[in-house]
């Protein structure tokens, strides 16, 4: 009202001026807010786009921004706001353990774990509150403990991924030597064969998303807007994506419970079937599982093939450590992959270079204060990249390369490679994920004989719209080409 009646007073001559006038003092007042730095706390990166600030400057080249950030403001630590949050980032390794160590309650992941719930899975924030309690409180902790880590059931899982990851792939190379096709996509021919293994491992071999191919496209779909989904656009922008995900979901009613699925999923069935929510958003909490396992361990296995076929030396010591576990038949013992000293160098060495993971807590009531005097305010987003450790030169020599046997030359690296991030939200399928990307590689180098169409051919960049979320997938277009045959029918 004391705008209008301000206005009205106003002739018309000088009503442009004046509202440009208003508006230039509203963008300062919130650049001057957002710009402000009290005693104590990390210093502030200028930022003089209001609500996106630094956000695409971020996402176009994280460690480029990193390191520019730190050199201009002279500190490891900063602060900057990104797409309306105002992130505090810890570049120095030294600072993460006091991060990761923090009690719960002062450095939360729940708010960060929630929203994303909500955000890209459609769990109303109350329910998922709920699913959380089990996700991020003890119950669901242990669950993750027993049921994704324990001999028993990781054998189990393994299995399972093992004999279904062999069968299709050996299909998909025998399809591939009796029709005219010479050349595979790399990634569209690996997709399938992960999504399908993933989900006998997790639902059994007869559930609908082990069985049905129409459930790829409808990942790949949600996949693809997950990232701005989880960024908090709203899904009605993304309709296709939303209603891929109810297909997906429509599979884990709780009428629908297999019978032979793994111990987690039908651990989560029971903990969520005591929650008061609906059988719908009980499908959404349990499709979470879906894109947790496969959304990062497809883009890990096509990374690791690439990275092998790429190096000579690699494949050739690879191939012969295969050799030496697996009877070509595929029915190797899951435990011995565990002691595949070439080949676990090479999955981690991958996943240094491809990760692109953001660990994220969110600072909770009366704020935090560092051991080293650093303040923080309550609400604010605490990030660690751990990239830009993995690219340190100081740590990784010649830390762009693929060195497919530095961490058999140096056991000790392997501690400073975090793809799975760190603390009470560290990924709890992280075992099980390494060794289906091994079964995968051991089940290509075993039944299969494996080039790239051209060797010449470059590797393909990341998408930037992945930045991060785990594990950097190949800029859509940018798929490479290869040549896969049955071993004992050679072209
Ligand atoms: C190469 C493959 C994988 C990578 C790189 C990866 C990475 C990650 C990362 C970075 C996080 C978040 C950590 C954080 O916020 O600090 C995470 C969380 C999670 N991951 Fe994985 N993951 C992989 C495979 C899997 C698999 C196969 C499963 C299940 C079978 C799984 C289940 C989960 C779950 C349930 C969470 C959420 C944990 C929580 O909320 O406490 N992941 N993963």
């Amino acid at each position: 009202m004391v705008l209008y009646g301000l206005l009205d007073a106003l002739d018309s001559s000088t009503l442009p001026f004046t509202i440009t006038l208003i508006l230039v003092v509203i963008v300062f007042c919130v650049l001057f807010k957002q710009n402000r730095r009290k005693q104590r706390e990390p210093p502030v990166l200028l930022n003089l786009i209001p609500h996106l600030g630094s956000a695409l400057t971020f996402g176009a080249d994280p460690l480029k921004f990193l390191h520019n950030a730190k050199e201009s403001l002279g500190s490891a630590t900063f602060a900057s706001y990104i797409a309306g949050k105002r992130m505090v980032f810890f570049t120095s390794p030294s600072s993460w353990p006091e991060i990761l160590r923090a009690p719960p309650s002062s450095l939360r992941f729940d708010v960060v774990g929630l929203e994303v719930m909500a955000n890209a899975f459609s769990v109303p924030n109350s329910k998922a509150k709920m699913a959380q309690i089990g996700v991020g409180g003890k119950a669901t902790h242990a669950q993750f403990i027993k049921y994704l880590s324990t001999k028993e059931h990781l054998d189990n899982l393994s299995s399972k991924a093992r004999d279904s990851l062999y069968t299709t792939l050996t299909a998909t190379a025998a399809t591939a030597a009796a029709t005219t096709t010479t050349t595979l996509p790399l990634y569209g021919t690996i997709f399938p064969i992960i999504f399908r293994a993933t989900m006998c491992s997790l639902f059994g071999n007869d559930h609908p998303l082990s069985t049905s191919s129409s459930f790829h496209e409808d990942f790949s779909t949600f996949d693809d807007k997950f990232p701005f989904l989880a960024g908090g656009a709203p899904p009605i922008a993304f309709k296709g994506a939303t209603s891929a995900l109810a297909r997906l979901a429509s599979t884990l009613t709780y009428k629908t419970a297999p019978k032979d699925a793994s111990g987690i999923m039908k651990a989560r069935h029971e903990l969520f079937s005591t929650f008061d929510m609906s059988d719908k958003e009980r499908s959404y909490c349990q499709v979470v599982m879906v894109w947790a396992a496969v959304a990062n361990t497809i883009p890990a296995c096509a990374w690791t093939i690439l990275y092998i076929l790429k190096n000579a030396e690699a494949k050739a010591a690879v191939e012969k450590e295969v050799r030496g576990i697996a009877s070509g038949a595929g029915d190797y013992d899951v435990t011995k992959f565990d002691e595949m000293p070439i080949l676990t160098s090479c999955v981690t060495e991958t996943l240094r270079l491809t990760s692109a993971s953001l660990t994220v807590r969110e600072v909770g009531s009366g704020g935090f204060q560092m051991k080293d005097g650093t303040k923080l305010r309550e609400g604010d987003r605490v990030a660690i990249y751990p990239p830009i450790l993995h690219f340190d030169n100081s740590v990784f020599e010649d830390s762009k390369t693929f060195r497919y046997d530095r961490f058999i030359k140096s056991p000790e690296l392997a501690s400073k490679v975090m793809p799975f991030g760190g603390g009470i939200s560290r990924c709890p399928g992280r075992f099980f994920a390494q060794r289906e990307v091994k079964a995968f590689v051991c089940a290509v180098f075993s039944a299969c004989t494996i080039d790239l169409a051209d060797p010449s051919t470059p590797f393909p960049n990341f998408d930037p719209n992945r930045v991060g979320l785990g594990i950097n997938q190949i800029k859509p277009g940018e798929d490479v080409q290869i040549k896969i045959r049955p071993t004992n029918k050679q072209n």
